[in-house]
């Protein structure tokens, strides 16, 4: 364990300033070089309400605490549960059966490893996805990720479902596009690069739900070790802690902490910016887990709010590029990449996946590989 302390990256900054203006820039080239060196950052956006962020979470509450036959009829197999919900031990952590992660792991000091997924159990994790995208002006190659969203069936979260989702998956959209732009600016590249590449992307708010009453055993594994498909990921703060992140360099786990007070984001790097910066950037690995600070939380809300579900809800948002779009490596990024590898090889250190290859192909390729390897496809 560390007390590394992730970068804060200041939006406020971005949004005040005029282009040019040295603080911008100084800002974008810190979010850029935090994502090169961590895969993740702390962003900071006074936009965002954190009273938003809680009725959000109560929603999330008091919807997987229906029964599972409630739950089942929002369920959308045939879409590849991309749309509607996912219910607890479907999704497997791909990293289970997956060599070069399990080198990964092996590489890793044996005090800073993820729990132990080798027996590749599925997450027993509850999900919601809800699409937060723009229709293409085009027809799509992959119209099975860009299906219309699935509403709950019970009348009274339906009610309560779209204005909340809306709202704070807006903010979350706002935030994670914002400094998408920020990290264009800080790689030297045109400042709309990744903004126009995500512009039609199957952005989804994306909510899970662990039942801290089943599953909250010290050790329990919530999501087993691995890194997300999508470009970027952002998470508002979670009533409960347990998301340990792995940064590149330090071979360090992290436990994730949010500053006490004030409206953070965490932001992570997934696999498609991965891919088209030819591996300058690395996705960031991440597990959750039941931990000593998680069952502290556990007993504090029993006693703050007895008639509450003691549910763990992860506030999550998919960033994507749009589907159709042409994923391979941008050459300036990749150069800089094999820069660092052959920097990290002099050093005499171990690059930890000298061999990747980003081939060119579509995302929506790309995405559908991925779910293949999560069992979440046939
Ligand atoms: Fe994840």
């Amino acid at each position: 364990m560390t007390d590394v302390v992730l970068p804060i990256i200041d939006l406020d900054v971005f949004l005040a300033q005029d282009p040019d203006k040295l603080a911008l820039l100084q800002e974008c080239q810190k979010a850029a070089d935090a994502l090169i060196t961590y895969g993740a950052l702390l962003l900071h956006d006074s936009r965002v309400s954190e009273e938003d962020n809680d009725v959000f979470l109560d929603l999330m509450e008091d919807y997987f605490a229906q029964p599972e036959a409630e739950l089942r009829k929002d369920e959308r197999p045939e879409l590849s549960y991309q749309i509607g919900v996912t219910l607890e031990n479907t999704e497997k952590p791909k990293c289970a059966v997956h060599e070069p992660c399990l080198n990964i792991i092996a590489r890793l000091d044996p005090s800073e490893r993820p729990l132990d997924i080798t027996q590749h159990s599925p997450d027993p994790k509850c999900r919601f996805f809800w699409k937060m995208s723009e229709k293409p002006p085009y027809e799509t190659q992959f119209p099975g990720l860009n299906a219309p969203n699935v509403l709950p069936q019970a009348a009274e979260l339906q009610e309560r479902w779209t204005p909340i989702m809306q709202k704070w998956g807006q903010s979350m959209k706002n935030a994670v596009s914002d400094l998408a732009e920020m990290a264009a600016i800080g790689l030297g590249l045109p400042r709309d690069t990744f903004r126009n590449a995500g512009r039609y992307g199957p952005h989804i708010l994306a909510p899970t739900a662990s039942d801290l009453v089943k599953y909250g055993k010290k050790d329990n594994i919530l999501a087993g070790f691995h890194t997300d498909l999508n470009f970027l990921t952002i998470h508002g703060r979670s009533r409960y802690p347990g998301l340990n992140i792995w940064a590149r360099n330090t071979g360090k786990r992290i436990p994730v902490k949010f500053p006490a007070t004030g409206r953070y984001l965490l932001v992570q790097a997934g696999k498609q910016l991965e891919h088209l910066s030819g591996g300058l950037i690395k996705a960031g690995y991440h597990e959750v887990v039941v931990n000593d600070a998680t069952l502290q939380a556990v007993e504090r809300r029993k006693a703050q709010a007895p008639e509450r579900p003691l549910i763990r809800i992860s506030s999550t948002f998919f960033w994507h590029l749009s589907s159709d779009y042409d994923l391979a490596p941008i050459p300036a990024l990749q150069e800089r990449a094999q820069q660092i590898r052959a920097d990290a090889a002099n050093l005499g250190k171990i690059d930890e996946d000298a061999d990747a290859t980003y081939e060119p192909m579509k995302v929506g390729q790309q995405v559908q590989n991925e779910l293949r390897h999560i069992a979440l496809m046939a």
